[in-house]
């Protein structure tokens, strides 16, 4: 059955290399002499790397040499670097500059490949050769087979390669060696000369292969490791000339491995081990530049404290632990913040500044769908020039925030397919005046400046009063006014630190499943704001019955009813949880459940907070 259902899955790859074997392409002069693959199955991203014997047996110089990748394999392609390999043997480096490379369309290819061209920095002569070390590096292509998994399962994959090097040039010798996690190996493509040796599996020697050579391979294997995808990640990196770089990064992340079916089970996940999910994670790890303060790690709930920081001379480790383990499917959104001293990021040359920072994410083997840095350039900056690596979609935008006057200079970056390889070094140039770095002190300085004035004024206008007349006597029932906002304030301030609690309780239950304790918490809350709903009257009828609170009594009221609305959506929201939890259903279905209430929330959270702002500066 598991057999049948793998067979009819690669029938249409098959057929689709069918006619590759024809001999279409025009007799080249180059042939590859040896060629060495390395596959790496060990994550989700999968790394190929070849070394090219590239020999000219033409007698025109040639300056460019094909790389030639099955479609379904160069639609998941993430990055390509070509480097002529110094060095002889085994002391080879492989980093280096890359060479040029281009996507190109010969007339007499077959359509099913795409082909890239490396330009080499000096032609290759008659009867010469080089070494070509190429790595390619792909996302998604690994494809989890069963598709669904239960909680307890282990995620085995499938992929897909030809035992022949696929090649617009004939090959001499050649051999292919792929790398397997350490674990079970389900199934591989048993070719005459295949062999496994612990968790590595080797193809060939094969020699005089003519171009085009197809000889598909299948390796179905286990692999737990997270699949952690950032659907979507936006960078922020701001300049502060005050000595700051702070880096702020919205995350929103799947689990893009074996689907999880069936019910979550807390039950099943806390008191037996076995069934934990072997492929869930539980953390993530970012590994941020050295000197990073005032690291942070918050969901759309709030800061999470339980992440952990470590960190040495090289390296600052953040440990990302989000509130529930990610299966298969599941998704979480996050934000992580750091600020990183400006001296070891930002330069000057001939007269202008610049960032050089990396361009990629912190976490760990992370694939990124789309990633999104924003470098916000102080306000005054000019002649803005961007330098990267490789391509990317570039564009401006303007960021306003308090004491800005024109708003700052926004570098946007957007690339896809991002992977760990392309956290390279990028940077940002711009032409900044010094002086303008002063405006925002200047603000500040003559703010204070006409605050003093005016206080100045004032209390000499106080004094001017006489202590008997009509003037005085309002002054003192204003102050009465103001003692009682103030009071409704503190009342109401005290409600929301019982908010506080409710919703922490419904963290901890999260991480416990101790509904117990959180029903406790609840009781305790429930008092206490009843408690603080009677503390709330008195105040509130005074104000209603002063005249002079006329101005401020809608807002004081709509602060009063608005806080109430909010409790009622928290109650609500946490009964929802607690019942979830009783009747053990998914987490996921909890998250549909209280979808709704958590908008409302938000949205009364924001509203309330306004207006105890509002309500503080009277
Ligand atoms: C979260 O922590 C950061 C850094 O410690 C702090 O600046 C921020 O105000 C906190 N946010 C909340 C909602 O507690
Ligand atoms: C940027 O920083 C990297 C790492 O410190 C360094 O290798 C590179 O030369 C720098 N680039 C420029 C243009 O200064």
């Amino acid at each position: 059955m598991k057999r049948d259902m793998m067979r009819s899955n690669l029938f249409p790859l098959l057929f689709a290399f069918a006619f590759l074997f024809s001999p279409v392409f025009s007799a080249s002069d180059l042939i590859l002499a040896k060629v060495d693959r390395r596959i790496d199955l060990t994550s989700q991203i999968v790394r190929i790397a070849t070394s090219l014997k590239v020999e000219n047996t033409g007698s025109d110089v040639v300056s460019e040499i094909l790389l030639s990748f099955p479609e379904n394999h160069a639609k998941h392609l993430a990055y390509l670097k070509a480097i002529v390999s110094e060095g002889k043997g085994k002391a080879k480096t492989s980093s280096g500059v890359g060479l040029p490379v281009k996507a190109v369309q010969p007339n007499d290819v077959p359509p099913a490949l795409t082909i890239y061209s490396v330009s080499l920095p000096k032609g290759l002569g008659k009867e010469h050769s080089l070494t070509l070390d190429v790595l390619a590096v792909f996302t998604h292509i690994l494809q989890p087979f069963p598709e669904k998994i239960n909680q307890g399962d282990v995620q085995l994959l499938l992929f897909q390669e030809s035992a022949h090097y696929l090649s617009p040039y004939a090959v001499k010798a050649q051999s292919l060696t792929l790398k397997l996690p350490d674990a079970r190996i389900e199934s591989y493509s048993k070719l005459e000369n295949a062999k496994l040796q612990g968790s590595e599996l080797k193809y060939g020697p094969y020699e005089n292969i003519p171009p085009f050579s197809y000889l598909p391979i299948v390796i179905h294997y286990e692999n737990n490791l997270p699949f952690a995808v950032a659907k979507e990640l936006v960078r922020e990196i701001e300049i502060s000339h005050w000595g700051n770089v702070q880096i702020t990064e919205h995350y929103d992340i799947i689990h893009a491995g074996a689907q999880s079916k069936g019910e979550f089970s807390r039950l099943d996940y806390q008191t037996r081990p076995y069934l934990r999910g072997a492929s869930a994670f539980r953390r993530l790890v970012a590994k941020l530049p050295p000197r990073a303060h005032s690291v942070y790690y918050r969901d759309e709930i709030g800061n999470i404290s339980t992440s952990s920081l470590w960190g040495d001379s090289k390296k600052t480790e953040l440990e990302i632990e989000p509130r529930y383990p990610m299966f298969g499917g599941w998704k979480t959104t996050f934000t992580i913040g750091y600020g990183l001293p400006l001296q070891d990021f930002l330069f000057g040359l001939d007269g202008k500044r610049f960032l050089n920072i990396s361009f990629g994410a912190p976490i760990y083997e992370l694939v990124i769908d789309t990633l999104f840095v924003k470098v916000v350039l102080p306000e005054g900056s000019k002649d803005i020039s961007v330098s990267a690596p490789f391509p990317v979609k570039e564009w401006q935008e303007t960021k306003i925030s308090h004491l800005d006057i024109v708003g700052r200079p926004v570098v946007v970056l957007e690339k896809n397919n991002v992977v760990p390889e392309h956290n390279e070094h990028f940077q940002v140039y711009y032409k900044f005046n010094s002086l303008s770095m002063l405006r925002e002190p200047f603000m500040l300085i003559s703010g204070f400046f006409f605050l003093f004035i005016a206080c100045i004024v004032y209390s000499h206008a106080d004094i001017s009063i006489s202590k008997s007349s009509a003037s005085y006597l309002a002054k003192l029932q204003w102050d009465e006014v103001q003692a009682t906002t103030q009071l409704i304030h503190g009342i109401i301030s005290r409600c929301l630190t019982a908010h506080d609690k409710l919703e922490a309780s419904l963290h901890d239950l999260s991480r416990t499943g101790d509904v117990q304790a959180c029903k406790a918490t609840r009781k305790s809350v429930d008092s206490s704001l009843k408690e603080l709903s009677k503390e709330l009257k008195q105040p509130l009828t005074f104000l209603q019955s002063c005249p002079q609170a006329t101005q401020i009594l809608p807002k004081v009221e709509e602060l009063v009813t608005k806080e109430r609305e909010l409790q009622e959506k928290l109650v609500v929201k946490h009964t929802t949880v607690v019942d979830g939890y009783e009747k053990k259903s998914s987490g996921r279905e909890i998250e549909n459940r209280i979808a709704s209430y958590q908008q409302k929330i938000t949205a009364l959270k924001r509203e309330v907070d306004d207006l105890m702002d509002f309500i503080d500066e009277i």
